[in-house]
Parts: C-alpha cells; sequence; structure tokens
C-alpha cells in the first residue's frame, strides 16, 4: 500500500509524452534513435528477474552527452518523467519504468575515451559494457577495480549508479574510491563536467560522490574516470568445505591473517545455492562431490609473485583443514578449473531464476551473525514448501538471502507476507544495512526508515528537490514519500 502511494505521489505532477515530443526527441537523437513498437520496447520494460514491468511507449538511445543534456531539458520543461537505463541488470527494479516514463538507454555510448597506463587511469563512455571494458584494459596490463556476474550485460555508468559491489570489492574497494572523475547531466540538461583523473582534488564538496548509488534519481552519468589497478600476475583460487557457519567464519579468520595483503576474494556459498547451481546450470558440477558440506568458501589471492602467493594459499589450506574447520577442498590447477569454481558461484542468480519465482533481500549483518537469519528464514519458510538459499561476498559481510518457490514464477502473497516485514525488521533490529550493494529501486522505498534515520532522508529529499526540482529522473525510487514538513530534522524534538 505504501509503495503504490508513493508512486502515485511520485508521478502525479508528470504526464505522458505525446506525439509532437516524440518528434522533438527524433530530432534530437535521430530517427533509427527512437523506439515506439510495443515489440521493441518490450526489453526496456522489463527487469532482468522478469518481475517488474513498466508500460513505457518510448525509449531513446542518445549517442552523445549533448543528446542527453537537450533530451533532459525538453522533459524537465514539460515535466516528463524519465528513467536512465544502462544494462538493465540491476536486481530491486530500478531500471524500468513504473508507469510510462521515457526510457532513456545509455547502450550507444559506448566508447573507450583513454587509458592511461603511467597513472593507471581509464576515461570512458557511460554506456560502455563491464566486460568490454575490463578486456580493454587487460590487454593494458591493467584491471578494472570491479567485477560481477552481470558484467556481460551491465554498463559502467549502472555500475556507478548503483555503486556496485561485486566479488573485487575485499581487494579495491568501492567505486566511491575508484571514481576519480564523473560527467553528469541534471535534470535541466545542465552538464557537470568533473571528468578530472586527478588522484588527490580537495577543493570543496566532492560533488561527483552524489551520484554513485543514487541510481538515476539525481542525474545521467555520461561518462566516468576511473582508477585501475594494475593486473595481478599471479592469481590462484581455492574451494574449501566446512560442516557449519561458524566453521566457515573462522576459517576467514585465518585467511585474513595469514592471506593478509595477497587475499583478493572471499565468496560463500551453502550446500542449497551449490545444489541448484548444478541442477539448474549446463556444465557446472560439484567441485568437492566425495563429501557433501553445509557451506563452501571461494578463496582468491592475486599478487605479483607466484610462487610466493600460491605457498601462502596452501599453507593457509593445511593450517584450515589442520584445525578440523575444513573437510574437504581442492585449489584449481589451471585457468579452465579457476573458471569452473568461479562459474559456480557466479551461476546462482540464474540458477535461481530457472527454478521458481525469487525473492531477493540483499543484505548487511555483523559477520558473526549472517547465517542466523538464513536459517531462520528456513524454518519461517518450510511451511510454503519454499526453498532457501544463502551466499554471497563474505569478506564484505553482505549476505544473499533468496527465497524460491520450485514451479511457481508468479508472486505469491502468502510467500511474500511470510518474508516481509519480517525480514526488514530482522535486519534493522542487528543495525543491518537492507541493501548492501543492489540498491532500493522501486523494492525498497518503503523500509528506507530501517536502515536510514529520518534527518538523513530529510537531506536525500532536500537534494532532491535541488537537484531534480520536478522530481522526472526516475520517480517512484529509492525516496519514500517526501515528509510533509519539508525540513523534518528541524523540527524533531
Ligand atoms: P541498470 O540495471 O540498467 O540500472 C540500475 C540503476 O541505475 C537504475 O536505477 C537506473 O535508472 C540507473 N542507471 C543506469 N545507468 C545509469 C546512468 N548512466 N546514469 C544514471 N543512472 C543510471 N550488483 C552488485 O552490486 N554486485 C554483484 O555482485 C552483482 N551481481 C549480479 C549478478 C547478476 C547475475 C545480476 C543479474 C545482477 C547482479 N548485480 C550485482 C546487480 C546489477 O548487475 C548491478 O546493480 C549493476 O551495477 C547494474 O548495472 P546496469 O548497467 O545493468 O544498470
Ligand atoms: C551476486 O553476488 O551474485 C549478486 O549480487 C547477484 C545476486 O545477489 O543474486
Ligand atoms: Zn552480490
Amino acid at each position: 500500500l505504501g509503495a503504490t502511494r508513493n508512486l502515485r505521489r511520485a508521478l502525479s505532477s508528470l504526464r505522458s509524452p505525446t506525439e509532437l515530443d516524440v518528434q522533438h526527441f527524433a530530432s534530437i537523437v535521430g530517427d533509427g534513435n527512437v523506439l515506439t513498437s510495443p515489440t521493441d520496447l518490450e526489453p526496456y520494460n522489463t527487469d532482468w528477474m522478469r518481475k517488474y514491468v513498466g508500460n513505457s511507449k518510448l525509449a531513446l538511445r542518445p549517442g552523445s552527452t549533448a543528446e542527453v543534456s537537450r533530451v533532459l531539458a525538453h522533459c524537465h520543461a514539460e515535466r516528463i518523467g524519465v528513467v536512465p537505463q544502462g544494462g538493465n541488470t540491476g536486481l530491486v527494479g530500478g531500471s524500468v519504468p513504473v508507469a510510462d516514463e521515457v526510457v532513456l538507454s545509455l547502450g550507444r555510448m559506448d566508447r573507450v575515451l583513454s587509458v592511461d597506463e603511467d597513472s593507471g587511469h581509464l576515461v570512458c563512455e557511460a554506456g560502455c559494457v563491464l566486460e568490454a571494458l575490463q578486456a580493454h584494459v587487460a590487454a593494458r596490463g591493467h584491471t578494472m577495480p570491479l567485477d560481477l556476474g552481470a558484467k556481460g550485460s551491465c554498463q559502467i555508468g549502472g555500475n556507478i549508479a548503483t555503486n556496485a559491489g561485486g566479488l573485487r570489492f575485499l581487494r579495491y574497494g568501492s567505486l566511491h574510491g575508484s571514481v576519480l572523475g564523473l560527467e553528469a547531466v541534471l535534470a535541466d540538461g545542465t552538464v557537470l563536467d568533473g571528468l578530472t583523473a586527478l588522484r588527490k582534488n580537495n577543493t570543496g564538496y566532492d560533488v561527483k560522490q552524489l551520484f554513485i548509488g543514487s541510481e538515476g534519481t539525481l542525474g545521467v552519468v555520461t561518462a566516468c574516470a576511473l582508477a585501475l589497478p594494475r593486473a595481478p600476475s599471479s592469481v590462484h583460487l581455492a574451494l574449501l568445505g566446512a560442516d557449519s557457519y561458524a566453521a566457515l567464519l573462522r576459517t576467514f579468520g585465518v585467511a585474513r591473517r595469514r592471506l593478509a595483503e595477497v587475499l583478493s576474494a572471499a565468496e560463500f556459498l551453502d550446500r542449497a545455492s551449490l545444489e541448484l547451481a548444478c541442477e539448474k546450470l549446463d556444465g557446472v558440477r560439484d567441485p568437492l562431490p566425495g563429501r557433501p558440506c553445509a557451506q563452501y568458501m571461494l578463496v582468491e589471492v592475486s599478487g605479483s609473485d607466484a610462487g610466493h602467493d600460491e605457498a601462502k594459499l596452501s599453507a593457509f589450506v593445511d593450517e584450515a583443514m589442520e584445525s578440523g574447520d575444513v573437510v574437504d577442498g581442492t585449489i584449481a590447477q589451471d585457468g579452465a578449473q579457476s573458471a569452473a569454481l568461479w562459474r559456480l558461484r557466479e551461476g546462482i542468480t540464474e540458477a535461481l531464476g530457472r527454478t521458481g519465482r525469487v525473492y531477493k533481500y540483499d543484505v548487511s549483518l555483523p559477520l558473526a551473525q549472517l547465517y542466523d537469519l538464513v536459517e531462520e528464514t528456513r524454518a519461517r519458510m518450510a511451511p510454503h514448501g519454499a526453498l532457501v538459499s544463502g551466499f554471497g561476498h563474505l569478506g564484505d559481510g553482505n549476505l544473499h538471502l533468496n527465497v524460491c518457490t520450485p514451479g511457481a514464477f508468479d508472486a505469491d502473497a502468502a510467500v511474500a507476507a511470510a518474508i516481509e516485514p519480517w525480514v526488514f525488521e530482522y535486519i534493522a533490529e542487528r543495525r543491518g544495512s537492507i541493501s548492501a550493494e543492489h540498491g532500493v529501486g522501486v523494492m525498497k522505498p518503503h523500509v528506507l526508515h530501517l536502515s536510514k534515520r529520518p534527518p538523513v532522508i530529510g537531506v536525500m529529499h532536500a537534494l532532491k528537490r535541488l537537484l531534480d526540482p520536478h522530481g522526472i529522473l526516475n520517480p517512484g525510487k529509492v525516496l519514500p514519500p517526501p515528509p510533509e514538513d519539508e525540513r523534518p530534522w528541524r523540527s524533531a524534538s
């Protein structure tokens, strides 16, 4: 109910595009980049999970920042809603319209503008696909500071707009650190050219940070400058099995202590996740078939000295096995074996999607309590015949809790009611985050208050009013309805 009220309010001052608007947009982006047929629009209206479906009659594919600026200036003047869209791999419904907003798809803006191999940075347009960027910089001895399972489709602009985390967060940190400069277009068409690649630049407020993680609600990211780490010359990967989450956690402690500077990823998956991936994905097999385990951890080391890194990994695995916490394990012997282990981990999302309707929760909690939520959810969902899978970025305290109804792909109100709002309240009681890395989108504005205090939400509203006064950018996303009092923190007692 709260979500519906939010959408109605967000859309109330906006109008639908008319034929005249379409002609105007065509004069900006060219006829071939204006999509109006229902068949062409279907993928722009439907999210990756096929859970959120919009009703846009118009998608635009601008080819330059100037075109984005002119499109937005018109939408601002005419009060037309706009949904910026990258690769459309988002998992919270942020990238598709809630009604008939115009979809602004950045995919044509996919040029790499420069790579500086000395200082290690990349300047590129927002529509570059992450995997293509990785190939481009790898050929020059560098690596992208982020990696995620959606790399084949997601775009760097979408990654920045969601502040994507992923598999290398543990090593390279957040995009709030890796983005050196940004070009963004405000709702009224103003271009903010902050495309500097300077490492140090303390000249007052760091405005670009506002756009990182703002999910297209404050501006459209059109280009970026990113810090590039050198590609490690040696990478080694192990998969370890344990009989309990407590044993897995102790093993992670040993990994942090023994692997220290070469530790580059620490991911985990439970038995349910492993079984799903093996059952639903072609070519994925249980890497430890002799000994089913309750929990698995992928530990990757990367560095510049293969002998040293490999010796550290072996010594860590030996210690973990001798302690009895790790009961089985394997170290990948070549690139193909590593790729197979990563395919198992990265494919869980796809495997879940093939199994049934997925209720997806992306949670930060204190590490010691992370898996309790999976166990409590499993007990709670047993009467509904739902399958519960837990996996995620162990090294970042980020759990992906997934509830899935095998064979049933439609939403089930009873299942949803058994999970929400319980799950969000559970997280709030433990001072966790209701969204560790996927964002808020259209899925979670009504529970934002469980992770952010009212004065902070008040400042978010003030920023929205400042940068997008008519609320044309991604209406109904991220923000809950504005409070009656425009400055709630002033009146707070
Ligand atoms: P979209 O889905 O198109 O858009 C996402 C949001 O950003 C929307 O609100 C949209 O309006 C906005 N947006 C997009 N482009 C722009 C732009 N240029 N300017 C302004 N706003 C924009 N996420 C993680 O954090 N970590 C993971 O490990 C991870 N793994 C995933 C694995 C799979 C298999 C899948 C399907 C998704 C995964 N995701 C993950 C979620 C998703 O891929 C990321 O959120 C990704 O960053 C979205 O990029 P995109 O280009 O697809 O953006
Ligand atoms: C992942 O880490 O695999 C992603 O965030 C996708 C997901 O949570 O399903
Ligand atoms: Zn993730």
